[in-house]
Formats: structure tokens, C-alpha cells, sequence
């Protein structure tokens, strides 16, 4: 099955200046999203590879690029219907960025989102997600906490 895996503030905003808005402040939603993609395949856009610098462990790495030639331990493709077909595994997810989410978001089937309960300057934005299309299947609520710095919900929504 394709999937996004996102995560944004309360504007749907995912980034700015190549990074993420939370920086090292929510560890619980990297480990959400090292829970759900592990063993499978991973699918990114060229800034957010370069934003990662490195691949993930124990996934397939695919970037999605034009230019790209090379990059130890990633799949190097041209777009994303050419990134489906290079996938080894049946459960693929699509890991961002803003480019990348806008072209997927049509193709997938479910969406995990984090809300992030925070408002960020941020440059780079989640398309809306129109409830015609997609149900919320499930939501579950975290406080802030010591090692977390803002409140946070796991969403999942299913294509309807
Ligand atoms: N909060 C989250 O969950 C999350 C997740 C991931 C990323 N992010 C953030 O999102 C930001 C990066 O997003 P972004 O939108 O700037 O970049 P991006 O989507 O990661 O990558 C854009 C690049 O993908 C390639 N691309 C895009 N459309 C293409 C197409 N139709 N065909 C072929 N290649 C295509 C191009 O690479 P070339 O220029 O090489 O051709 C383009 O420059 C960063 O701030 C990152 O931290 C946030």
C-alpha cells in the first residue's frame, strides 16, 4: 500500500530553511516514523535527501531528482511513478518534502500525520486535506512533555 508519513504545525506548515520546525524538540514522532516506515520503502524529493544527508537504516531510500547522479545507498530516480516502480517492498512511504507530498497526495491511500500543536515561520506547507476525500480513522493525543516540547497528535486517515 502507498502512504504519506507527515508531520505539521497547526498552518500545515513541514519546514523552512531545509529543515524541520521542531528541530531535535518532539523524539516521539521520529520514533513514530521509524516505527511505521522500518522495513519498508521510503520515497523523498532531492532537498529533503539533502536535508537528511544520509540514508535510513533498514528501508529502502528512493530520491526523486532531475539532476541527481549519484548518492551512496539511495534509489536515484527521475519522478515519482518511476520511484512506485523501483520499490522493493509492498508498503511505501512517501516521506516529503512540500514538492513531493503535493505530487503524492493524489496516488496514496492513507495518510499518517502528526499535528504538531504549535504555530512555526515556516516556508514549505502540507496541501489541505479535503474531508470529501479522506476520513480520520485515528487520533491519538499527546501532552507535551520533558523530552517533548509541544503537544502532538498521531492522525491516520484512509482515502474514503
Ligand atoms: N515535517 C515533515 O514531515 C517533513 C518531511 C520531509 C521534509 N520536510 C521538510 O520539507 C522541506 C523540503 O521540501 P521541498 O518541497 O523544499 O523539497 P522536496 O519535495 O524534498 O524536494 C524537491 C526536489 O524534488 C525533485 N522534484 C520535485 N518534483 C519533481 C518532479 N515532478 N520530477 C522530478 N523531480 C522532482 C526536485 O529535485 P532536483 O532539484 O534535484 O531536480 C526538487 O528540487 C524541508 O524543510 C524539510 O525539512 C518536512
Amino acid at each position: 500500500m502507498k502512504s504519506i508519513i507527515v508531520a505539521f504545525d497547526k498552518n500545515h506548515g513541514i519546514g523552512a530553511a531545509n529543515d524541520l520546525l521542531w528541530a531535535h524538540d518532539l523524539p516521539a514522532d521520529l520514533r513514530h516514523f521509524k516505527e511505521i516506515t522500518t522495513g519498508h520503502t521510503i520515497i523523498m524529493g532531492r532537498k529533503t535527501y539533502e536535508s537528511l544527508g544520509r540514508p535510513l537504516p533498514n528501508r529502502q531510500n528512493i530520491v526523486i531528482s532531475r539532476d541527481l547522479d549519484e548518492a551512496p545507498g539511495f534509489t536515484i530516480v527521475r519522478d515519482l511513478e518511476a520511484a512506485y516502480k523501483a520499490a522493493t517492498s509492498d508498503d511505501i512511504y512517501v516521506i516529503g518534502g512540500g514538492q513531493i507530498y503535493a505530487l503524492a497526495l493524489e496516488t496514496v491511500s492513507k495518510l499518517y500525520v502528526t499535528e504538531v500543536g504549535e504555530m512555526f515561520a515556516a516556508q514549505v506547507f502540507f496541501p489541505e486535506i479535503d474531508p470529501a476525500i479522506w476520513q480520520e480513522v485515528s487520533r491519538e493525543h499527546h501532552d507535551k512533555d520533558e523530552a517533548n516540547k509541544y503537544d502532538y497528535d498521531f492522525v491516520v486517515y484512509n482515502r474514503r
